[in-house]
């Protein structure tokens, strides 16, 4: 009797030693897993800013060393008409970022999406003259990274400014104050806050053409003696694009141009291709269709374990990069946050993120944690 109660004894002193060494040796959450290698960040919505999603304010705060504003910041938000500025929900997320000790990233100053007409346009709807835009963009640099000075530590200054084959996009801003009108977006954001790190951000950076008038444009500002200091690789990926050896090319094309690499929207599309051409433009926008949307009822474990492999490998490329590349930001928190369950077609169901649709890790998840000890390719 005695030995056995002798031997119960010792065998559950075993499992508790074993589940301690399994605790021990698991980094707890992803941003302990590449802590002093990678910032790992999420973009968060108002619904998290505001803590209505409180399960996913325990994922942000327990997972995550970086929050990016998925809306909030946009021109159209912050700045609808002239003279008015509505900085409720903006200044609740920077608070979030400052009460957490979050690296917190502005999103976006100068971007031809989501920007009101009346920047462009004077009284009478014509376009405005260079010297009146200029302004214009001048004063809502100033007001809004002058406001979050010191407590957002990255702008993304100029969004997706260039076209697919690589030659800059004919938006209003081009149009009307030339192609300068980069530079001086980042001069701006320079004078209003000298020590914020400043971002050129563009999608599909990875296609050749695309890569080479990004590399073009950077070293350009760079010789001008333009303050950009990275370049932000969105990431909205696919399992499949970009290959491995695309975004090893990518990252070490833009260090060696001397600015550091941020991937700074992450997801993997795993919904069937809806449009040939790999972009991530929001304007497009595709009829809904059944065979489109292939798995309203869950995630088959064959494409889980697919997606967890892809981002393991993406995952071994940037910490190959440690250094170069700063941070990495998924787009979303949850698969039910993600953009990419209404584009490029409304009310799909899909599954591009880490954490499912009742805030679970997935494998995907787990893979990413592993790669961080690993750093190198699964297999
Ligand atoms: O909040 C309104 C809601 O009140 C309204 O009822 C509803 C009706 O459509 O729209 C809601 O706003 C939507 C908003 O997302 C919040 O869900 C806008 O219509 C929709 O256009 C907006 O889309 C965002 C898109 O940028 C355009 O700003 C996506 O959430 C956001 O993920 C996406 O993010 C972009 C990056 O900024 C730049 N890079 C590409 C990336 C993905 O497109």
């Amino acid at each position: 009797m005695l030995i056995k109660a002798r031997l119960m004894v010792r065998s559950a002193a075993l499992v508790a030693i074993i589940a301690y060494a399994a605790t021990a040796q698991a980094p707890a959450s992803l941003k302990d897993a590449y802590r002093g290698d990678l910032t790992i960040g999420a973009a968060i919505n108002a619904a998290q800013i505001t803590g209505q999603d409180s399960r996913g304010d325990a994922i942000v705060e327990e997972q995550f060393a970086s929050i990016s504003p998925e809306n909030v910041l946009k021109w159209e938000r912050i700045h609808p008409q002239a003279e008015t500025y509505d900085f409720t929900l903006a200044d609740q997320y920077v608070a979030f970022g400052q009460k957490h000790h979050m690296f917190t990233v502005g999103h976006c100053l100068v971007w031809h999406n989501q920007v009101p007409d009346w920047v462009f346009h004077d009284d009478k709807g014509n376009l405005v003259d260079r010297e009146t835009l200029l302004k214009r963009m001048h004063d809502h640099i100033q007001t809004v990274v002058g406001r979050y000075k010191g407590r957002i530590q990255s702008w993304d200054v100029v969004n997706e400014a260039l076209n697919e084959d690589g030659t800059l996009r004919q938006s209003l801003w081009m149009k009307i104050i030339g192609e300068d009108y980069i530079a001086k977006a980042f001069q701006y954001a320079h004078e209003a806050d000298p020590q914020a790190q400043l971002t050129y951000n563009d999608y599909s950076l990875e296609v050749p053409a695309k890569r080479a008038g990004a590399l073009a444009l950077i070293a350009k500002l760079k010789a001008e003696g333009v303050p950009v200091t990275s370049v932000g690789l969105q990431g909205h990926d696919s399992l499949t694009w970009p290959s491995v050896e695309d975004e090893d090319a990518t990252i070490s094309a833009f260090a060696k141009l001397g600015v550091k690499v941020a991937i700074t929207e992450l997801d993997i599309d795993l919904m069937p291709r809806a449009t040939r051409q790999q972009t991530a433009d929001v304007s497009l926008s595709i009829r809904q269709d059944a065979k489109l949307n292939p798995y309203v009822d869950g995630l088959p474990e064959s494409e889980q374990q697919q997606l967890a492999k892809r981002y393991a490998d993406l995952f071994a490329v940037y910490l190959k990069h440690r250094g170069d590349v700063t941070r990495v930001t998924f787009w979303g928190v949850t698969d039910g946050d993600s953009w990419l369950n209404n584009w490029p077609i409304r009310g799909r169901t899909s599954y591009p993120l880490l954490f499912d649709r009742s805030g679970q890790p997935k494998p995907a998840f787990q893979a990413v944690v592993r790669a961080s000890s690993t750093g190198t390719t699964s297999n």
